[in-house]
């Protein structure tokens, strides 16, 4: 059993008292920290009442992932139009080799948006390859952390898994503030997308200014392809990408109060080639008023107006090269699928 879980530079307490965490000892092997709830409560309403109140109505897409998106997004996953995890994990399954070169023995997996974890295995695999214990830091905005790591546990007998229910900024701050142990930071799936280039950047650079000398980073990215193949991967003719998109709207109904009604709501995804990104909204079907009571919001919303709910930028490898080298990261390794274009970049502090 691995039980030194060595906290050097601030006590479980400090951690829970000055970043405002709530500690749970699952086991020997499993821990979670989690924001006090009033903190995480206040967030969505607060953000969702001022998002909603612009002029431009939105919904951050962070907020997709309460248990039941997080499933619907697995089976977006599995559908034959969304090509993007298909393509990285095969892809990740074919470099485990050619990444044991760049990892150190003492390294440990933190993950932004690790989700339900299934390609989490493929680097773990890589992981134990070269060392006897391995360390997992998933950092995820939802509970189904805590799902997937009790399955992790059971597959994986020399892990150990400190789990961060929170953004990923908290939880990158969480890590940092840690210990000194080498990380692997991998940010896979194409989450970078939902950042726009100029916020994406920002958090590259914050991602650069907090790793230490031996870290890694490790970026899982969609690229710029034809236009029709990115809007049936983002329209899928089953509606799951519609249910996804839907259901952020009872998610506000069941926590936040709300009378959204999702029958007056569909589905609606672009590709903006100049933008290069897919826009994902939701557009209402007549002139209607909701009210969000823990919001403290009665929304008037037209007929046809759109709720954007997501952003998906694409880029091309010369535009990522660029803007890492930018947000302070050295490149180190580029790995790439040319038939569904899809890239994995590897790069160290500069
Ligand atoms: C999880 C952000 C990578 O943008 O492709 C899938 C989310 N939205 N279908 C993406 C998503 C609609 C996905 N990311």
């Amino acid at each position: 059993m691995y039980k030194n879980r060595v906290v050097t530079h601030l006590s479980t307490k400090t951690l829970q008292k000055s970043l405002g965490y709530r500690h749970f000892e699952i086991n020997s092997r499993l821990c979670y920290f989690k924001p006090a709830s009033s903190k995480s409560e206040k967030t969505f309403a607060k953000e969702i009442s001022y998002s909603l109140n612009q002029k431009e109505k939105s919904i951050s897409p962070k907020f997709f992932y309460d248990i039941k998106g997080s499933a619907i997004f697995d089976e977006i996953c599995e559908l034959p139009e969304y090509y993007l995890t298909r393509t990285e994990t095969e892809l990740l399954k074919k470099i485990g080799n050619d990444l044991i070169q760049f990892i150190s023995k003492d390294i440990r997996l933190v993950e932004l948006g690790s989700g339900s974890a299934v390609k989490t295995r493929l680097l773990l695999d890589v992981l134990t390859s070269i060392q006897n214990k391995i360390e997992y830091f998933p950092i995820d905005i939802s509970d189904i952390l805590q799902e997937s790591s009790q399955k992790l546990l059971e597959d994986y007998e020399n892990l150990s898994i400190t789990g961060i229910i929170d953004s990923y900024e908290g939880g990158l701050e969480f890590v940092e503030q840690y210990d000194d142990k080498p990380n692997l930071i991998a940010f896979l799936g194409s989450s970078f997308g939902n950042f726009t280039p100029e916020l994406g950047f920002a958090f590259l650079h914050k991602i650069s200014s907090i790793m230490k000398k031996n870290d890694l980073f490790f970026l899982g990215l969609d690229l710029v392809k034809d236009k029709k193949v990115l809007e049936k991967a983002y329209d899928d003719p089953k509606g799951i990408t519609a249910n996804f998109n839907l259901n952020v709207l009872s998610r506000i109904n069941d926590e936040l109060s709300a009378d959204f009604d999702l029958s007056q709501f569909v589905h609606h995804a672009i590709y903006n080639e100049k933008k290069q990104r897919i826009e994902m909204y939701l557009r209402s079907l007549e002139k209607q008023t909701v009210e969000i009571k823990k919001a403290d919001l009665l929304l008037d919303i037209e007929k046809d107006e759109l709720i954007h709910t997501e952003h998906s930028h694409k880029y091309s490898i010369p535009q990522i090269e660029n803007i890492l080298r930018r947000a302070g990261f050295r490149l180190e390794k580029i790995w790439q699928d040319t038939n569904k274009p899809y890239a994995l970049f590897l790069a160290s502090k500069h």
